[in-house]
């Protein structure tokens, strides 16, 4: 266990005073910028992150000009960043700190955590970096430190409550943002799963993992789980000069973004019979399919696709426009948020000019 409390959290401040990354969410005591780092940081690398936060802030600088957006708007500056249910209850949770917090985020943690997409995680970051209250983070890379700090191997739930019960005890009470922010970064530059850097470590004097046995093996990985794999058929149904997109449900996995019509095929079942089958479906429309222009691959968290399209056209043009509904020139793509899979798709049109 560690000697003192104090000395430990010392170690972590100071350490992180000399050695963080510039990060523009870093420069800021903006709780709303601080919040949105946090919602964009979640499964999410720092530097995947940067643009996307760089761009979402000089578009959309206050809270207030978040809620007088749309989600249409909002899910374009989130185009491929991934998880898109993210994007979705940010904009209801400002819609709801405009409406009835008078546009002040709350700084109670269980008013804050009834607000859309804001877990335990979330709030212990934005309410210990923006309004210093001393909440201990629990994100991949603090599990990591921690379960090598007091030599954890499994990360049980008594585990976890015993590295939660650890933090409590050891967290800087008058800077725990940084105090958190430096254990992450540490977990980020130097306590690595793999190959960690211990002797530029700043804690590695309280280190069970390291003192006694292999840091690497600490915590031991869960054994990853073959993902499974779809063959998804898509329609890329053309009118003249124009295809058919929709957009799909808001509540649903990629929800307000676009797609084409089509769906899974199981095993065994003709893709092209399916297609029709789900297009008439969704759509009310017989097809006519006059070529297929292959596939492109595409890996989600749990599973992975195989994305086939086919050129087809409608047997008769019933296929009406509404605000779910779409018929749109290819040079208007950019207008509306497509998932990265659309996106390789179009990709591999447009290497053979939209003819393949
Ligand atoms: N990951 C999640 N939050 C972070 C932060 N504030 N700094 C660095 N990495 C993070």
């Amino acid at each position: 266990m560690v000697n003192t409390n104090k000395n430990f959290s010392n170690k972590v401040i100071s350490w992180y005073a000399k050695n963080k990354r510039s990060l523009p969410f870093r420069r800021t005591k903006d709780p709303y910028k601080i919040w949105l780092s946090e919602v964009m940081l979640q499964q999410t690398k720092v530097k995947t992150v940067l643009p996307y936060y760089d761009n979402w802030i000089n578009k959309f600088p206050t809270l207030e000009s978040v809620s007088i957006s749309n989600l249409d708007s909002l899910l374009k500056f989130w185009e491929g960043l991934g998880y898109y249910k993210r994007c979705n209850n940010f904009y209801k949770a400002v819609k709801l700190v405009v409406s009835d917090f008078n546009s002040e985020i709350p700084e109670n943690r269980s008013q804050f955590l009834s607000l859309p997409g804001v877990g335990e995680y979330t709030a212990s970051a934005v309410l210990s970096i923006a309004f210093n209250k001393p909440y201990p983070v629990l994100d991949g890379n603090v599990k990591r430190v921690v379960s090598r700090i007091i030599g954890i191997r499994t990360l049980s739930k008594y585990n976890l409550n015993r590295i939660n019960k650890f933090l409590s005890f050891v967290i800087c009470k008058k800077r725990p943002g940084d105090f958190n922010q430096g254990l992450m970064e540490i977990g980020a530059l130097i306590c690595k799963p793999l190959n960690p850097l211990c002797g530029k470590c700043p804690i590695n004097n309280f280190c069970y993992a390291t003192k006694r046995d292999k840091p690497e093996k600490y915590p031991t990985k869960n054994k990853l789980k073959a993902k499974p794999h779809y063959n998804v058929v898509v329609a890329i149904i053309w009118r003249k000069n124009k295809f058919y997109i929709q957009k799909r449900n808001a509540e649903k996995m990629l929800g307000g973004l676009w797609e084409f019509p089509g769906g899974v095929v199981d095993q065994g079942k003709d893709p092209e019979v399916v297609l029709k089958q789900k297009v008439y479906e969704e759509c009310g429309v017989y097809l006519t399919i006059f070529k297929n222009i292959g596939f492109i691959d595409h890996s989600f968290s749990h599973f992975k696709i195989r994305l086939n399209g086919y050129f087809c056209i409608e047997n008769h043009c019933s296929l009406k426009e509404n605000e779910n509904r779409k018929w749109i020139l290819k040079r208007n793509i950019k207008k509306y948020s497509f998932p990265r899979a659309n996106h390789k798709l179009f990709k591999r049109l447009e290497v053979n000019n939209w003819y393949v």
